[in-house]
């Protein structure tokens, strides 16, 4: 959520500056900006409302501004609409400071208040501006700038990551963290700062991720970190394993679909490592086997898709574990008084490791004694670093606002920590852990051949890509599936969708369907398929139009009653909404292709949300 680049080097900056702002445009894309900073020209500031494209014209790429050092920012709006006004860099009031902002300042209003009565003015309506004018108000006593920041951050409540130029001190950057991720970029003569990884991976793949309370001075040549007692801190580097190629389309149209495309091998990546021997091996857990049988409940963690890899794995742990499982929305769970204790396993899921409900539910998590293990896909990221076990999902980069092979990774790791405690446990039969192991080696190929038939998918959005009204039903583990699916259609395509469990439609949800209402029927959870099938008839009978996704072998049957029939390959029925997933992510895919909207950057949406 918004993005944050800085650059201080010998080449042009305002050019790197804003080709690290498209790279990471998903984090945000209502407005943008840029500060360079040169000898002869001080302080350029730029910014506008709408995407990095309008003010990289406005720029002529770069050209127009000269100096080698500059931050830029891509914004996600949170105070104040997105304009020109209220777009980031925000420059103090005497034009020496600029200072661009990821999070929100909590006591904003309070500071705010403060500063207009010693008689500053402000030019725009967000929490952002006020840091740059307390940051100057600061300064002008001081003339210390490290001494500033740090007073600014002892003052300031909420989250934040900033990147900040004073034009009293050329040549430097000025960075400083808490609750949102920023990263220091080593190289050569030059350096960078940036809330990701994909910003400088074209320049340098040699960095370190600063913590909570930290500030770093950078030069082209140097980067001091200090704590926020502002005592020296050494930080320890780690080299980025994938290169610029994994952050960009390589041919395809959009990066969802290039991430569709890549499941089979993310899950080849995420899974095959881990099982030798047909045994599962997870050496990254520093559980023990006591602590592990001392547990007497599970609760997962998560928001949006990573959620619904939850709601899926709820059935498969319970089933395998016969522990009892709940699954929690994290925005919910910090203010639910959650009964959590040392006896409880807090498994958090997030693809970015930066969602901060889902970062701020850990903390409570731990706070009440619960042993937190995070299934995560960014390296470094502030989840992975603060739970007390980390699972790495293994995806690569992952470009697109709307999730696919990072859900599909999550779920791998999932059941294979499922197999892995069960088989601890002592709860899963010998020969139904082979039979799930050996299962896990056909998923890849079992994908790739639903990949293979993405045409007729295709052709099945072309039928319906025109309704404004869709209901996903399914039972079992084929309603957690459901959830997701209907989360990928209405993110990308705008329809209105829901997921039911198909069981609930005749409580209430039923009195919606009428003629023409599509109605996706979920049946490829194979114990429940005959239940699945009445409630088809019993849509059908209201008028429905049913798109059915089911098994291949199911699939005669399906056809007799449902109008359209999707089917995928049968496998282990832990791994069936794996393969069954993937349809539905194309399915979503091409509606939002045929309804013409922006697939990648849908609206209002970020890729990682760092705000409560
Ligand atoms: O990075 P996280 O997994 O914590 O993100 C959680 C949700 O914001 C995320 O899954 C969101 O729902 C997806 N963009 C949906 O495709």
């Amino acid at each position: 959520m918004c993005g944050i680049i800085g650059y201080v080097g010998q080449e042009q900056a305002a050019p790197i500056l804003l080709q690290g702002l498209f790279r990471m445009e998903y984090r945000g894309y209502d407005s943008a900006g840029v500060a360079v900073w040169s000898q002869e020209k001080g302080l350029q500031v730029e910014k506008t409302k709408g995407r990095i494209q309008v003010l990289s014209d406005l720029l002529h790429g770069g050209d127009d501004m000269e100096g080698t050092m500059g931050i830029g920012h891509t914004r996600w709006a949170t105070h104040g609409e997105p304009s020109d006004i209220n777009a980031h860099p925000h420059v103090s009031e005497s034009g020496n400071i600029a200072l661009v902002h990821n999070g929100i300042i909590e006591n904003y209003m309070e500071i705010k208040e403060f500063l207009l009565h010693q008689g500053i003015h402000f030019s725009s309506d967000t929490d952002s501006e006020v840091v740059a004018q307390l940051l100057e108000y600061y300064y002008d006593k001081s003339h210390d700038m490290l001494d500033a920041v740090s007073r600014v951050i002892h003052r300031i409540q909420g989250s934040y990551g900033f990147g900040i130029i004073c034009s009293d001190y050329p040549g430097s950057l000025i960075a400083a963290r808490k609750d949102s991720p920023l990263i220091l970029g080593y190289g050569d003569g030059f350096h960078f700062l940036a809330s990701d990884v994909t910003a400088m991976i074209q320049y340098t793949r040699d960095i370190a991720y600063m913590d909570d309370g930290e500030i770093a001075v950078i030069t082209a040549n140097s980067i001091q970190v200090y704590n926020n007692m502002l005592e020296p801190v050494k930080k320890e580097h780690q080299h980025v394993v994938w290169d610029v190629s994994a952050a960009e389309k390589g041919g395809y149209p959009h990066f969802m679909f290039k991430e569709i495309m890549e499941q089979p091998e993310a899950f080849r990546k995420a899974v095959f490592p881990r099982i030798r021997d047909g045994r599962v091996m997870l050496e990254d857990l520093k559980l023990t086997t006591w602590q592990i049988r001392d547990f007497n409940k599970i609760d997962i963690i998560a928001c949006g898709s990573s959620y619904h890899v939850g709601m899926v794995g709820k059935y498969n742990l319970e089933r395998l574990l016969r522990r009892p499982v709940e699954v929690f929305l994290a925005s919910e769970f910090r203010y639910c008084d959650p009964l959590v204790d040392k006896k409880t396993l807090v498994i958090v899921i997030s693809q970015s490791g930066e969602t901060l409900d889902t970062m701020a539910a850990m903390r409570e998590a731990k706070r009440l004694g619960g042993r937190t293990l995070a299934i995560v896909n960014v390296m470094g990221s502030s989840i992975a670093r603060e739970a007390d076990d980390v699972l790495y999902t293994w995806a690569g980069p992952e470009i697109a606002v709307a999730t696919t092979k990072a859900y599909s990774t999550q779920l791998a790791v999932l059941d294979l920590l499922g197999l892995y405690l069960a088989d601890v446990l002592g709860t899963v039969e010998p020969e139904e852990y082979d039979a799930i192991v050996k299962e896990a080696h056909t998923i890849p190929e079992k994908m790739e051949a639903i990949l293979a038939k993405t045409a007729d998918i295709q052709y099945f959005a072309s039928q319906y890509f025109n309704h404004d009204s869709v209901f996903f039903i399914g039972r079992n583990l084929d309603y957690a599936m459901g959830l997701e699916g209907s989360l990928k259609l209405k993110e990308i395509s705008y329809i209105h969708s829901e997921a039911y469990a198909s069981g609930e439609l005749k409580h209430g949800t039923i009195s919606l369907i009428e003629k023409g209402t599509l109605v996706v029927a979920l049946g490829t959870y194979e114990p429940l398929f005959d239940k699945a099938m009445s409630n088809v008839v019993e849509v059908k009978a209201r008028g429905a139009e049913v798109l059915a996704l089911t098994t291949d072998n199911f699939r005669e049957k399906m056809e007799k009653i449902a109008d359209s029939v999707i089917s995928v390959p049968c496998t282990h029925q832990i791994f069936q909404p794996s393969l069954g997933v993937v349809p539905l992510q194309l399915f979503a895919y091409y509606v939002a292709l045929h309804r013409g909207c922006d697939i990648d950057k849908p609206r209002n949406l970020a890729k990682s949300v760092t705000v409560e």
